[in-house]
C-alpha cells in the first residue's frame, strides 16, 4: 500500500464530489468500512456501492433503534445484496449498567454513559482492526460539525500504534443535496423521514422536528447543542477544544 498523505489529500479533495472522494478511499484502502446508521446516510452507501458493490458495511446495533430502522437495515441489505455487520454492545457492561441505572438514565444523567456502552465501545473494538472508515457526517448537521474535513486522521480512534483514517465524503453536501439525491435516484429511505424525523438515532433519543427547526434539535433535545456528539465523532470536539 502506498503512503497516504492525509493532510495534503484533504486539501486536494476538499471541493471534489463525494464520488471522487469515495473512489480515492476505495482505491487506496482494502480494509475500509462504511459506517451506516440507517438514516439519510443511505446516500453515501448508495454512492459507494455503485463504485464497488463489495463495499464493507457495519452498523452499531445499540438495541434501542426504532423498529422502522431495523426494518430499513434489512431492506437495504436485500436491496443492495450486501452484508451488514451489526455490532452489539458488550453484554456484561450493558447488563451491569442497566441493572444499576435502568433503561432511561440518559434523560437524567446525559447520554454519555449509555452511548459509551452501546455505541462507542463497539465502534472502538471495530476500528481497532480497520485502516479506514467512511461516515455520512455533514457540516450542516451540527455546530460541532461545521469544520468537518473530507478526509482526516481520526483523532478519537487512532492510537500511537494504529492510525485510522476517516472519510467524510458528504461533508460539504447539504440536507437538500442529500434529499435531491434520494428522490432523483429513487433509492430506499427510512420511512421515519415521512413522519418529520430528519436526523435519526436511537428511539428514546430522537424525535421529529417542526418545519424550519434544525435537524439536530430532534436529537438529545434535553442537552446543549454544543455537546451533541455521542462520541462516534468525538474528534470534532477534540479539534475544537
Ligand atoms: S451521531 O454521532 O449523532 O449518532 P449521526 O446520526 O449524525 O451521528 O450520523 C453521522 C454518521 O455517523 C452516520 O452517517 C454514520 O456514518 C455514523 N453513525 C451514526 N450512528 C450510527 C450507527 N448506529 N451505526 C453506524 N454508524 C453510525
Ligand atoms: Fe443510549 Fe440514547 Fe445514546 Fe442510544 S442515543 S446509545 S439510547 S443514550
Amino acid at each position: 500500500m502506498t503512503t497516504f498523505d492525509t493532510a495534503k489529500l484533504a486539501g486536494d479533495y476538499a471541493n471534489e464530489s463525494p464520488q471522487k472522494i469515495l473512489e480515492l478511499a476505495l482505491n487506496h484502502f482494502d480494509n475500509l468500512w462504511l459506517s451506516f446508521s440507517g438514516a439519510d446516510d443511505i446516500v453515501v452507501l448508495d454512492m459507494a456501492w455503485k463504485i464497488n458493490p463489495n463495499i464493507k458495511v457495519f452498523t452499531l446495533d445499540t438495541g434501542r433503534l426504532h423498529p422502522e430502522t431495523y426494518r430499513f437495515l434489512e431492506q437495504v441489505r436485500k436491496h443492495y445484496g450486501i452484508k451488514i455487520e451489526a455490532l452489539s454492545p458488550d453484554h456484561q457492561q450493558l447488563e451491569a449498567y442497566v441493572h444499576e441505572k435502568g433503561l432511561f438514565d440518559f434523560y437524567e444523567s446525559g447520554h454519555g454513559e449509555c452511548c459509551g456502552i452501546r455505541k462507542i465501545a463497539p465502534l472502538r473494538r471495530k476500528l481497532a482492526s480497520v485502516d479506514a472508515w467512511i461516515t455520512g457526517q455533514r457540516k450542516d448537521q451540527s455546530p460541532t460539525r461545521a469544520d468537518v474535513p473530507v478526509i482526516e486522521q481520526d483523532a478519537a480512534f487512532s492510537t500511537p500504534e494504529h492510525t485510522v483514517i476517516k472519510f467524510n465524503p458528504l461533508a460539504s453536501y447539504s440536507s437538500e443535496d442529500v434529499w435531491n439525491y434520494i428522490r432523483m435516484l429513487e433509492i430506499p429511505y427510512n420511512p421515519l423521514h415521512e413522519r418529520g424525523f430528519v436526523s435519526i438515532g436511537c428511539e428514546p433519543c430522537t424525535r421529529p422536528v417542526l418545519p424550519n427547526q434544525h435537524e439536530r434539535e430532534g436529537r438529545w433535545w434535553w442537552e446543549e447543542a454544543t455537546q451533541k456528539e455521542c462520541g462516534l465523532h468525538a474528534g470534532n470536539l477534540i479539534a475544537k477544544s
